[in-house]
């Protein structure tokens, strides 16, 4: 069943992992997506996979963490498919893995700048072009990190504490508008985000097979699927809340 027929979506940070696999599924069914990443090559080969499938995708180099960029990566949906109906805020970096007097500063500003700031422009500008298009839904990326405190991970987990709570301030001040706004924390998940960490700090493979009470790691495709649910009128009574995708770690 095609759920996102005639939607127009914006998703960032859709040049790789869960963002790239929320876009190819979001296509499948149905919408156009404007691929927005920094990494040109990622994003052009996430609109190659869509185009070649038969969807429609573009995609816009965008550095979420300047608003220019920000602006221009939702006027691109306005300009290339009349509209917006569905903005992700999926992009952000994991930042160091230390403990809070070992933090870079400028590593901590950076990770504020991408996962935090980035979601505010982000939700400032979708929401604009979706007031002038009658609503939408707006999913962006928490995280377990962003529920529970997870050791040696402060910037990244302060960020996306501050993401579901930014979530709750979007989905009341546009509730008569028909604007939803929601967020998704995943656990983990095997993306190249993991990968990078386990490559830096391999002692840590095991304790991320082992973190969820689900036996593994999860598939972008679990997470894609949610945010399918978040996006679609399948949950069109569902505005301002935090869907766990997590194996169940957020219930210990
Ligand atoms: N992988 C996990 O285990 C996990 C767990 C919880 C939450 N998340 C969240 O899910 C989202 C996607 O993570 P992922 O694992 O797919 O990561 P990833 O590193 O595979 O992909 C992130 C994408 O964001 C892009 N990006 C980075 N900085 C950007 C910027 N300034 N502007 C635009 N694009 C930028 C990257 O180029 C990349 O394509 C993130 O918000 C992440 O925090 C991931």
């Amino acid at each position: 069943m095609a759920l996102l027929e005639d939607q127009i979506a914006v998703i960032t940070g859709a040049g790789s992992g869960i963002g790239r696999e929320t876009a190819t599924t979001f296509a499948d069914h149905g919408a156009a997506v404007v691929v927005a990443d920094i990494d040109v090559e990622g994003g052009e080969a996430t609109v190659e996979t869509i185009t070649d499938a038969g969807g429609e995708a573009t995609f816009v180099e965008t550095d979420v963490s300047d608003p220019d960029d920000a602006k221009a990566m939702i006027e691109t949906a306005v300009d290339e498919y009349g509209g917006l109906d569905i903005l992700y805020n999926n992009a952000a970096i994991e930042g160091p893995v230390a403990k809070l007097e070992e933090y870079d500063n400028d590593a901590f500003e950076q990770v504020i700048d991408v996962n935090l700031k980035g979601v505010w422009y982000g939700m400032k500008y979708g929401i604009e072009a979706m007031l002038a298009d009658g609503g939408g839904s707006i999913i962006s990326a928490s995280s377990i990190g962003g529920e529970v405190a997870v050791p040696q991970y402060s910037g990244y987990g302060a960020a996306k504490a501050a993401v579901s709570h930014l979530t709750k301030y979007a989905a009341l001040e546009y509730a008569e508008d028909g604007i939803r706004a929601n967020a998704v924390a995943p656990g983990i998940v095997r993306t190249e985000m993991i990968e990078r960490t386990i490559e830096e700090h391999p002692e840590m493979e095991e304790q991320f097979q082992n973190t969820e009470p689900m036996p593994g790691l999860a598939d972008p495709e679990e997470i894609a699927n949610a945010v399918v649910f978040l996006a679609s009128d399948l949950s069109s009574r569902v505005t301002g809340t935090t869907l766990p995708v997590e194996g169940g770690y957020l219930a210990q």
